[in-house]
């Protein structure tokens, strides 16, 4: 079975290299990153994007920030922090491993600047080291769900590229092609930015899985059709009550497979659900920029100065989810 050789993000020395995301797929190019401020425009270009992939970044984006500038104040530090969280505002892994840096950082208190490095590098480290594992048991509990021959709908990306590891929806996915499934997946377009067509019909094809690109408005003929066993999407976050915050289109999906009795599961890290918050109602929603809508990849689509309405993320209703799989358990759902 062919094995993905690539990673997402790699600490390499003082900096980090990235895929960078924005190329894929008929450029596959690497970016080295030494400057935090480089970081926080990569995550904003979505050159490196993903929830996980976005906070690992972010960790080492703060042991970058002292390094370039051989400066641990604690003032500097938060001055840093408070930028990295604000280059994206709906994944909570961006959040969460800031804090995280920061908690660490403020208990160990370094004294100089070598220690203070050292705690830094090594927290961004273990951030990233964890989420690799947690992909590697979201993996293993998914598959359970999933029989032999299984049709999957999966939607944006959410694998390798996504996180520091197998990826969460894909590393379902990735764990049933280990263990000879012979699933047939359907990856959504994931309009406007093509995240399935450009990224995750790239990842799967890349190991020989049976991999068809859909247009998003196909997914409910499939469905209609009896050709489709479940759906498994990823997470930027998931509130308390359980509603899901993913890339524009989930609810839709979500709706769509309730009509049609088909299982809706949502796959996410421990590092996805956010204790802060109640519901899905009170997460910043990001929106992008028209031109992501009137101009694409090519050619203006569009009227010259329409009016465009971009989020990037919609929030799905737990009575919509069957069941959220984590790297800990399988949670039941409300549906
Ligand atoms: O805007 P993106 O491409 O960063 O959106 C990504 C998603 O919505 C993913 O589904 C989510 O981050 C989970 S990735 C494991």
């Amino acid at each position: 079975m062919k094995q993905a050789n690539f990673e997402s993000v790699k600490r390499t020395e003082n900096s980090i290299t990235i895929i960078n995301q924005t190329r894929l797929p008929l450029n596959f190019e690497h970016k080295q990153l030494s400057d935090y401020k480089e970081i926080i425009n990569s995550i904003k270009r979505l050159e490196v994007r993903g929830a996980p992939a976005i906070g690992i970044a972010a960790a080492y984006g703060l042991a970058i920030a002292v390094q370039q500038k051989q400066q641990c104040d604690l003032e500097y530090l938060n001055r840093a922090a408070v930028e990295l969280k604000a280059s994206r505002p709906t994944a909570v892994n961006l959040s969460w491993a800031i804090d995280r840096m920061m908690n660490k950082f403020k208990s160990e208190n370094p004294g100089g600047l070598d220690s203070a490095l050292e705690v830094l590098w090594a927290e961004a480290e273990a951030i990233h080291e964890e989420d690799k594992k947690m992909c590697e048991h979201i993996g293993t509990n998914g598959a359970s769900l999933i029989n032999q021959g299984d049709h999957i709908i999966t939607y944006c990306n959410t694998g390798i590229l996504a996180t520091g590891g197998i990826g969460t929806a894909l590393g379902i996915i990735y764990t049933c092609h280990k263990q000879n499934k012979n699933n047939k997946i359907f990856v959504c377009e994931t309009r406007p930015l093509l995240q399935g067509a450009r990224l995750t019909a790239w990842e799967l094809s890349q190991v020989g899985i049976d991999v068809t690109l859909i247009a998003d408005n196909t997914a409910g003929a499939l469905m209609l059709k009896n050709e489709i066993s479940s759906v498994i999407v990823g997470a930027d976050r998931i509130t308390k009550n359980g509603d899901v915050v993913n890339k524009i289109g989930t609810y839709s999906l979500a709706v769509l497979a309730e009509k049609h009795n088909i299982p809706f599961y949502v796959a996410a890290p421990s590092s996805t659900f956010d204790n802060q918050s109640e519901t899905g109602s009170e997460i910043e929603i990001e929106e992008r920029q028209p031109e992501e809508i009137t101009n694409g990849f090519g050619e203006q689509t569009t009227p010259s100065d329409i009016r465009v309405f971009s989020p990037a993320f919609d929030i799905t209703p737990k009575e919509l989810i069957s069941k959220y799989i984590t790297d800990r358990s399988i949670l039941p759902g409300k549906r």
